[in-house]
Parts: structure tokens; sequence; C-alpha cells
């Protein structure tokens, strides 16, 4: 890597440490976090007392009525963690009051997008700040019963998810009148359908309601008709265990990290050809300049040539990128999305056609099937980008490969689609010379022909 970014394997600089903003990862390092007993040593369970019966440590107080606590929510500027970056107070305050409906709070523990790793690391480290945060939230919504879907294959992390709940239950912080403030609240966690669409919120209504996991058509909105087609608030695991936080530091102290529009600290998972890949916490607005140098530099050798800001659903951006604010508007104003804050890096040594290959079999393997341009474009791409790779391709696959992606971009029934479409167009725009090297035969192919592929069986 030049200097450019980093020194070679280097520990991080100063400078570097200094962008760590640890709230959520806070007890992460802590021997056995996930107990509750070192939870309770480490403030865990403080903003749940606070908003239920009002008293921090051991002080008198009244609690905080529900509206109070969705204001806050919303002064605090929180946006979601799952990818679209939706303020949670005004999704909070979506859900109608006094209808006589049960109203639901579903925690998407799905994680299933590329190169995502921050939810799963949370609920091993410190699931009770997740646990702690749905009750906060299903306090402030009126919701009575709530649910984790957790990702299918994460067995582990369902298992460290119950142990916590149990102890929770044996605490009095679920079940009958917790804390003694009358208020009620159940469980559950859900181990999932192991489909990344399953992640897609109404699809994961649909799933834990028991149906096959395909998306549902909107409106009406999960708000009004969720949850067995009551008053839902779906919201990422990040999310609902920032709030235990907002609750005691306040909405100022929330907002006195990151930007303007993108208030808070968010854990950035950086992985690929970095020396130290991992979780970093930091305030949104990070370069990833600064993130490459917290993860120990670029690899020996190699040189950043293309990354993906929030997962293979966010259009890919360049070396020239390197110091563009990491927040939604930041990305937003770069072309693409801060997504899930998956940051996968890349260098010269890696192919931006093949990558692209390598994700259109993902999103052509997880298509639902539900709508055409998405089952037929995914499976069609497919096919054009392994010709491409194979040294068969044309000058037309390329247009074919455009021509595709507009048919999903804005076409398709959920956002699936869209994010199909979003590491062709990208790698296209910046590095069609790569595509053309396969075309016209200046680079050898990298994949056999599929006949031969289907001959070698
Ligand atoms: C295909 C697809 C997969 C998704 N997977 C996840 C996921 O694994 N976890 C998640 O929190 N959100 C996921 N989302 C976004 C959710 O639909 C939803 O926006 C999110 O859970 C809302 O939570 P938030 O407001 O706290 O961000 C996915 C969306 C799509 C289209
Ligand atoms: S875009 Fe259509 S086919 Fe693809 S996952 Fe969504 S609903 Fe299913």
């Amino acid at each position: 890597m030049s200097e450019r970014t980093s020194r070679h394997g280097a520990a991080p600089s100063r400078e570097a440490l200094a962008q760590l903003t640890p709230v959520l990862t806070k007890r992460w390092l802590s021997p056995t976090a996930w107990r509750l007993d070192t939870y309770e040593q480490l403030d865990g369970y403080t903003g749940l007392r606070k908003a239920l019966t009002g008293r921090v440590n051991g002080s008198s107080g009244t609690p905080v009525h529900p509206d109070d606590l969705i204001q806050l929510i919303k002064d605090s500027g929180l946006r979601g963690r799952g990818g679209a970056g939706f303020p949670t107070g005004m999704k909070w305050g979506f859900i109608p009051q006094h209808d006589g409906k049960p109203h639901y709070l579903v925690v998407n523990a799905d994680e299933g997008e590329p190169g995502t790793c921050k939810d799963l690391p949370l609920m091993m480290a410190d699931p009770h700040s997740l646990i702690e945060g749905m009750i906060i939230a299903s306090y402030a919504i009126r919701s009575h019963h709530a649910f984790i879907y957790v990702r299918g294959e994460a067995v582990h992390a369902a298992r460290r998810l119950r142990n916590a709940v149990a102890e929770a239950y044996r605490a009095g912080f679920l079940g009958k009148d917790i804390l003694g403030s009358g208020f009620d609240l159940d469980l559950v966690v859900h181990s999932g359908a192991g489909a990344y669409i399953c992640g897609e919120e109404t699809a994961l209504l649909d799933s834990l309601e028991g149906y096959r996991g395909q998306p549902r058509l909107r409106p009406p909105f999960p708000a009004t008709h969720g949850l067995y087609s009551s008053p839902t608030v779906v919201n990422n695991v990040e999310t609902i265990a920032s709030v235990p936080y907002i609750v005691l530091g306040g909405a100022d102290w929330w907002k006195s990290m990151g930007t303007e529009k993108s208030p808070g600290p968010k854990i950035y998972s950086i992985s690929g050809r970095v020396n130290h890949p991992g979780q970093y916490e930091c305030a949104l607005g990070i370069t990833l300049r600064q993130l490459i140098e917290l993860a120990g530099g670029m690899q020996d050798g190699h040189e950043l040539k293309f990354w993906t800001p929030g997962g293979s659903s966010t259009p890919l951006l360049t070396a020239e990128h390197l110091d563009v604010p990491m927040d939604f508007e930041g990305m937003m104003g770069a072309g693409t999305m801060l997504g899930t804050t998956a940051v996968m890096v890349f260098s010269d040594q890696d192919c931006p056609v093949y990558a692209t290959y390598r994700w259109i079999e993902f999103y052509a393997h997880e298509s639902c099937g539900k709508c055409t341009p998405c089952r037929e474009g995914n499976y069609w791409m497919v096919q054009v980008l392994r010709r491409i790779l194979s040294g068969a391709g044309t000058h037309e696959d390329l247009d074919t490969l455009l021509d595709t992606s507009d048919n999903l971009l804005g076409r398709s029934f959920c956002a699936l689609g869209d994010g199909a479409a979003s590491p062709v167009l990208s790698s296209i725009k910046f590095f069609k010379q790569d595509y053309l090297d396969y075309i016209e035969r200046r680079r050898p192919p990298l994949l056999k022909p599929a006949a031969e592929l289907v001959g070698a069986h």
C-alpha cells in the first residue's frame, strides 16, 4: 500500500486510535461480558431502571412516560443500523396507540448482507445490551411481546441469546411486573430460515409467522399491519442495542458523536486486504483512510483498488473515495450508500469482474423468485459474467449487463433486486477496462467455459 493510506502492517497511530468511540462495544473485551453479573457491574440495566422507575443508582424518581421515550429517541437522531438509515424515533412514533391491538417489537438479527459482521459479534459479546434495549423499546411502543429473529445458521448466537434471556427472566427484567413497574414483557428468540431474503423486514415477518419468507406488498406497512397483521416495529440489532445508552446519556450526548444528520457511533466491520480485519466502532463520518489505518493498514504488497462501504448491495467505490465521510449523506453524495457499514477492501490483485460475478451468483441463489426482473435477471447476469470471465464474452455482453441491471433497479419487488444491480453498474462504471480486457483477450480467462464446467461433472 502506498503512503496514501497507511504504513504496512504497522500498529495504528495514536491519531488513528483516537478515532475509536467505544460505546456499544465498550464491554466486548471484558471477560464473560455476556453474563448478567458482568453486565450489571458495567452499568447494565441502569438505562432500563431509569426508564421504568426513574431511579438511577438508588435515587428516587418517576418513570419516564413512553411518549417521552419516543421523543428522546427522535431527539437523539438515531437512524436505523440495518441498512436504510430510517429515523428510529419516527418509526416508533408510527405505531398507533389505543387501537386495542397487540403491538410487537421484532429485532432483525438475520445479518445476511455479504461482508456484514457486527450484529453477531454484538450478540455474542454483549447480548444483554440488546435485551435491555428491547425492553425499553417495547415499553415505549406499548408492546408486551418481543422477538429476536436470529439468522438460522448462527446457532451459537441463538444459544447465547437464549441463555441471556433466561438470566433476564430469573432476575426479573423480563416477564411480569418488570422492576415493579407493572410493565410485562415476554421475549422469544426465534431461529431464522437460513435465507438472505428473510432479513427483508416483511419477508422476515412472514417467516416468523411460519410461512415461506417472501416480501409482502406495501402498503400496508408493518407499523399498522406487521406481525399477525398488528402494529409492529422491526429494528436492527445495533439500532436497539443503542437505546439504553441514549436513555442514560441523553440525546445531546449521542449527538455529540458523528455528524449533524448522522449522529452517534457506528460499528464498522472491515474485511479483505487489511492487516487486522474486524469490528471498529467509530463516530459516523470516519473515512476509509482512517478505518484502514485502524485496521493495521493494507496487507503487504496490496494497493487499494475498490471497496464496498456497506456490503455488496452498496455501489462500489475506489481509491478516489478514501477521504469521503462514511455517514449516510457522505456516501450518498459519492453515489453509493452507507448500508450496513460492511467495508470490504479489495486490492490491485483482486478482479472487480470476478468479485461482481461471485456477488451476482449470491443474489441469483438468494432471489426468492417472486418477481421476474430479479428471478430472471440475476440468473441471466450470472451466465453473462461467466461468459466474460471464461474469455468468450462480447461487447454486447456489457450492454446486456447494463440493460438487465437497469431492469432490476427500481423495478424489482424488493430491495434485493436493487442491491444486485449495484455491483454490476458500479463495477462497469469504474472498471470497464477490466471487463474489456477479458472481452478483447488481453487477459487470460479466469473461469472455464460453462460447457466445460457442465462436462466436468
Ligand atoms: C434482502 C434484504 C436483506 C436484509 N437483511 C437485513 C438484515 O439481515 N438485518 C437487518 O437489520 N436489516 C436487513 N434488511 C433491512 C430490513 O428490511 C429493515 O430495513 C431493517 O431491519 C430495519 O431496521 P432499522 O430501521 O433498525 O435499520 C434487509 C433488507 C433487504 C432488502
Ligand atoms: S426482488 Fe423480487 S424475486 Fe428478488 S428477492 Fe425481492 S421479491 Fe424476491
